[in-house]
C-alpha cells in the first residue's frame, strides 16, 4: 500500500514545488531572484570545447606524488569535458547527484573515468557539471545533468570506432600508434585529423620530466548545435589552472619539435616507458 502511494505523493510534492517556482517567476537553476539580472550572462557563450585526453600521457603529466590510476579496460582516449567557451562563471546552484547519471554510470566509467586515485569518477563528473555543465544547461538538449552527460558520450562516440575512430584504430590506420621510441610531427597528426575535425581544434602536449613533448589532449571546437567548428571569436574558457591534484594544463604541441605518443601502461601509469 505505502509503496504504491509514495511515488504519487512524491510526484505531487514535486509538481507543487515546481509550480510555486514558476508562479514566482524564479528560475531555480540559475540562482533565484537575487541573480536574475545576471541570468542572461549565463548563456552568452556561443562555442563549446570538447576535450579528450590520452590516459598514457595524462598520468605522465602529474606530479610524482599524485597517484594516477588507469582502470583495467581503459585503453583509449577518454573524455575530459565539454566546456562552454567564454562563459561567465556558472552559478553553483544546480547540484548533481549520483542518481542523476545512474543509468549512464557504466558508460561514463568506461569513457570518462577519473584517473586520479584520490578522486572518484563521480567526483570528477560532479566537478565538470558544476564548473561547465551547469553553464551549458541553458541550451536545449544539454539542460540537465543526464542530458549533458548523454551528449558528451555521444560526442565521444562520434569520434570513435565506427565513423572516425579518433582513438587508436583510426590513427593506427594512418600509422600513428603509441610508442616509447617513435616520434611524430604535429603536422603528421594534423594531416590525419583535419579532414574530420576541420581546422578549429588543437592538439595539446605536456612537457615531461625528460623535456619531451608528449601528446595528451585534443580540444575540438563546436557550435552550440554541436556541429564541428565555431566561428565566434573568443578565448577558450580554460579549466582553472593546475591545483595540487591537477595535471599541468598543457599547451599546443609545437610544430617543429618531435612529439611523443606514449602507450598506456596500466601497471605503471606514470611511467609508461619504464
Ligand atoms: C549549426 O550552427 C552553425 C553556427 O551557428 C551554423 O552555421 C550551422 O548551419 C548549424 N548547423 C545545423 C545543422 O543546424
Amino acid at each position: 500500500m505505502c509503496c504504491s502511494v509514495l511515488p504519487l505523493l512524491v510526484t505531487l510534492l514535486l509538481s507543487d514545488i515546481t509550480a510555486s517556482w514558476e508562479e514566482r517567476g524564479v528560475d531555480y537553476k540559475y540562482g533565484g531572484q537575487a541573480e536574475l539580472q545576471d541570468k542572461q550572462h549565463f548563456c552568452t557563450w556561443k562555442c563549446l570545447q570538447f576535450t579528450l585526453q590520452w590516459p598514457g600521457a595524462f598520468c605522465k603529466s602529474l606530479k610524482d606524488e599524485i597517484l594516477c590510476i588507469i582502470p583495467p579496460g581503459i585503453d583509449s582516449w577518454t573524455i575530459h569535458g565539454l566546456w562552454p567557451m567564454k562563459a561567465h562563471s556558472c552559478c553553483n546552484c544546480w547540484p548533481m547527484f549520483p542518481s542523476d547519471v545512474q543509468e549512464l554510470e557504466a558508460e561514463l566509467s568506461q569513457h570518462w573515468p577519473s584517473l586520479l586515485k584520490i578522486k572518484s569518477s563521480f567526483r570528477f563528473w560532479n566537478e565538470e557539471w558544476r564548473k561547465h555543465g551547469a553553464c551549458a544547461a541553458c541550451v536545449e538538449g544539454l539542460n540537465s545533468p543526464l542530458r549533458f552527460f548523454q551528449i558528451c558520450l555521444k560526442l565521444r562516440a562520434r569520434y570513435d570506432f565506427h565513423r572516425f575512430n579518433f582513438s587508436c584504430r583510426f590513427l593506427e590506420e594512418a600509422g600513428i600508434t603509441p610508442s616509447c621510441e617513435r616520434v611524430y610531427k604535429a603536422e603528421e597528426v594534423n594531416e590525419v585529423l583535419v579532414p574530420h575535425l576541420g581546422d578549429q581544434y588543437e592538439i595539446q602536449c605536456i612537457t615531461d620530466d625528460q623535456g619531451r613533448e608528449v601528446w595528451f589532449q585534443v580540444k575540438v571546437k563546436l557550435s552550440r548545435n554541436l556541429t564541428i567548428g565555431c566561428d565566434h571569436h573568443g578565448d577558450p574558457s580554460r579549466d582553472p589552472g593546475p591545483g595540487l591534484s591537477e595535471p599541468s594544463s598543457g599547451h599546443p604541441c609545437p610544430p617543429h619539435v618531435p612529439v611523443y605518443y606514449y602507450p598506456i601502461n596500466h601497471q605503471q601509469p606514470q611511467r609508461p616507458c619504464g
